[in-house]
């Protein structure tokens, strides 16, 4: 049994959409804190394949299999969020060094705004380069990428595709 942390900790994403990676992440967030919400944000830089609802809908879905995490929509500013849920840490992986630059702005951005700190755990053998923005693309130029979402995230990306 591993011992957690009295933290309370937020795992954001724009999960468009969820994959394997992310559920990795958050299965090894529940092993090191008290309590894991998982947000689901936006970032206005971003053009998404998934509606916000779409994105909530599917991270919520995959995420059932983890009982104690609880799944919410981020109105605003990733800090302001944590705060409200009492959150005192964000947590997001890492998988290699592209990631490292944008999640070392943020996380130093996120302090500065709020104190709070950030938590980057290193991708994991198994899913540690695979990105939702590369799936899109596979998915968007006919590729399957069942081996890296859950059967339902599989289901809506050929649906919107309009491959059934
Ligand atoms: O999966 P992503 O695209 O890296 O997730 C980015 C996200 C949604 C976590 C980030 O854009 C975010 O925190 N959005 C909420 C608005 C905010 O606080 N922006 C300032 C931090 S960059």
């Amino acid at each position: 049994m591993t011992a957690t942390c009295g933290t309370i900790a937020v795992c954001p994403g724009s999960f468009d959409p969820v994959t394997l990676g992310h559920l990795d992440v958050v299965e090894r967030a529940v092993a090191l804190f008290a309590g894991v919400i998982v947000g689901v944000g936006r970032n206005s830089t971003k053009n998404y394949l998934f509606t916000f609802e779409e994105r909530l809908e599917l991270t919520t879905q995959a995420m059932r299999h983890f009982p104690t995490v609880t799944v919410l929509p981020i109105d605003g500013l990733l800090t302001s969020f944590c705060a409200a849920q009492g959150a005192t840490a964000i947590v997001k992986g890492l998988r290699f060094s592209a990631d490292f630059e944008y999640e070392l702005q943020m996380a130093q951005l996120n302090t500065a705004l709020s104190g709070i700190e950030t938590v980057l755990l290193p991708g994991s053998r198994l899913y540690g380069t695979i990105s939702s923005t590369m799936l899109r693309e596979v998915a968007l130029n006919g590729g399957d990428i069942a081996q890296f979402v859950t059967p339902e995230v599989d289901a809506a990306v050929k649906a919107k595709m309009g491959r059934q």
